[in-house]
Formats: C-alpha cells, structure tokens, sequence
C-alpha cells in the first residue's frame, strides 16, 4: 500500500529530525567548537626542553593563521605510555588529523599504525617510527647533522685526539641517526677515539653529570659532542666547574634567542652547533594540504646549517 501524503511528509519530517539529531550527536562527540571545520590532535613528547617550546611555538603561530583548524595538545612528559594515551584519547575526540612528535620509536609504532590504518591522515615530526604508516614525515637527515659534526670535530682536533660522545635517548632515531653519522664522519681518522659515549637522555643536568664523570675518568679529554645543545652545555658547565680549559664542545639544535645554541657559540661556550628546524610551521602547511585533500611527498627534509664563531651572529636572531 502506497504511503498517504501526510504520511510522506510526516516520515520525511521525521528522516530530517533524526539526521539533525545525529549532526548534533557527532559534533557533540568529538566537542568541536563552533566554525571549526577540522580538528588536529598534536602529540607532543615532551615540552620542557627549549628546542620542543620552539616547535609548539611556531606550530600554533602557523596554525593561528587558519581559523578553520582547532589544535588539542597533549604532553607526554616523555613517557612513552602517556604518548600512547594522549593518541587513544584523541581517537576517542574524532580528530580529522594528527600531528605527532614520537619519545621513542618502537613503542609508539602500534598507535601510530592503528591511527593511521583508520583512515586518519598523521604527519610525524622529528623523530620516526618504525615502518611506513604514516602520511609524511618532517624533520631534517640527522645522519648528515652527525657526519657534518663528525667532519667539523676532526677539523678542529686536526686529525687527533679523544672524543667524549654524550648521546640521546636511546631508543629515538635521531641520537641513532647523529651517533652513526659521527662514527662514519670520523673513521676516516685512525688517531681520532671515542674514550667514552654515555647516554644523557636528550637532558642538560643528565648531560652536565654524565660529561663530570667522564671528565673524571678520563684524564685527556680533547672534545666533546653532545647530541643537542642542552647536553654539550652541560658538558661546557661541567668543564668549567672542574677547570678542564681548552675543551672543544659541540652541540646540535642552533636555537635563537639569548638561551640558545646560536648565542652559545657566539660567547664562545660552544665551538660549533648544527641547526636543527623545528618543523612546527611545516607540520601546518603540510597539514593544510592534506586536509583539502592535496597529495604531499612521504619525507619533507629541512635543511641544516654550521654555526661557528663566524657565523653564530646571524642566527641568534632569527
Ligand atoms: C628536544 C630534542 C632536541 C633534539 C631533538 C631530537 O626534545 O632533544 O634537542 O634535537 O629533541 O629529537
């Protein structure tokens, strides 16, 4: 039996109360402020070392140009169980795209994958995961970083002389990555030696600890390379304290401003830096595009840079 067409109209009025009803339900779900048209979830590892407020920095002044986008932010205080939360959550918000800084590879490989194999578009920066499920990701060659660093150490010692190495966190491709590229740069170099190469987590006062120990240890000490500016400052404040002149001291990162590495090798504290982008602006412009739906390459490299004494000035305002 045909519908009547008060029974039509009433069942298309009801058809409409109930889509309305779900747009309602889905907004509500994934809390979506009003005008916003997409929602990035940004993962970070951690935000209490300088280089990574950078990164935060640049990322929201990029995204504050696009009305469109909201950003939640999640700290994992570099825990790599509470980046694994911080994801699931925003899964559970319904975001349409997420940005993520990973602590350390091997553990934050399942959630990236289990995001990615959703459907959701994820852009990862500075430090990998294991494997390809992602849509790209940003961040400088940290193999070339440590070769350039290795190449620029064996200068400065003139082909001779004992290196203290003060690494990374371990299981974070970028201190593999800056260790191996070292290694290469000065195999080249049989009077050159590693005499000891702890691990300093990324961390200025664990930097400053592990290079006094080795300082202790070691009585000829002719250069230190630290994995990041906060660990070779440690190692310069530790030289400093325990009155070892004359030590060479470099560091990767190449910050701006007053605290940074660039200011650092200009006063002289650090013989040389190597810039490491934040990739915060990038990791906008490329979510933009995902977003409407243009292709991006897998791999955005940024490009690093020397910072000597010669050139440090220029780059401590920037
Ligand atoms: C900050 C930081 C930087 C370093 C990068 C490597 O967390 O340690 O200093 O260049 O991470 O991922």
């Amino acid at each position: 039996m045909r519908p009547s067409a008060s029974q039509s109209v009433c069942r298309g009025w009801l058809a409409a109360a109930i889509g309305a009803l779900a747009l309602i339900a889905s907004a509500c779900g994934s809390g979506r402020s009003a005008g916003t048209a997409f929602v990035i979830g940004y993962s970070q590892c951690n935000k209490a070392e300088p280089w990574r407020t950078a990164m935060d920095n640049s990322l929201k002044a990029e995204a504050a140009k696009h009305p469109e986008l909201e950003i939640r932010y999640a700290d994992a205080q570099q825990d790599n169980s509470k980046q694994v939360a911080d994801v699931e959550s925003f899964l559970r918000q319904h975001i349409d795209l997420l940005i993520i800084s990973p602590n350390e590879a091997k553990p934050l490989t399942a959630i990236v994958k289990r995001v990615y194999d959703s459907g959701i578009p994820v852009i990862i920066l500075d430090r990998g995961i294991e494997g390809d499920s992602y849509t790209q990701f940003i961040g400088a060659d940290n193999r070339e970083i440590g070769k350039a660093a290795g190449t620029y150490a064996a200068e400065l010692l003139g082909g001779r002389g004992a290196i203290v190495e003060i690494k990374g966190l371990p299981g974070s491709p970028p201190a593999i990555d800056r260790s191996e590229g070292f290694r290469d740069a000065i195999r080249a170099y049989p009077d050159i030696h590693i005499v000891a190469d702890p691990v300093a987590d990324w961390l200025r006062d664990k930097g400053r600890e592990q290079a006094e120990a080795a300082l202790r240890a070691h009585d000829h000490v002719d250069l230190v390379y630290g994995h990041n500016d906060p660990m070779a400052m440690g190692a310069y404040l530790a030289a400093t304290a325990m009155n070892r002149q004359g030590l060479r001291i470099i560091g990767i990162d190449g910050l701006p401003g007053p605290e940074g590495g660039a200011k650092a090798v200009l006063d002289g504290k650090l013989d040389a830096t190597f810039l490491y982008p934040n990739c915060g602006k990038e990791a906008i412009e490329t979510a933009v595009k995902i977003l409407h739906k243009e292709p991006v390459p897998k791999q955005l490299r940024l490009q690093t840079a020397r910072i000597t004494k010669a050139n440090a000035a220029q780059f401590v305002g920037q």
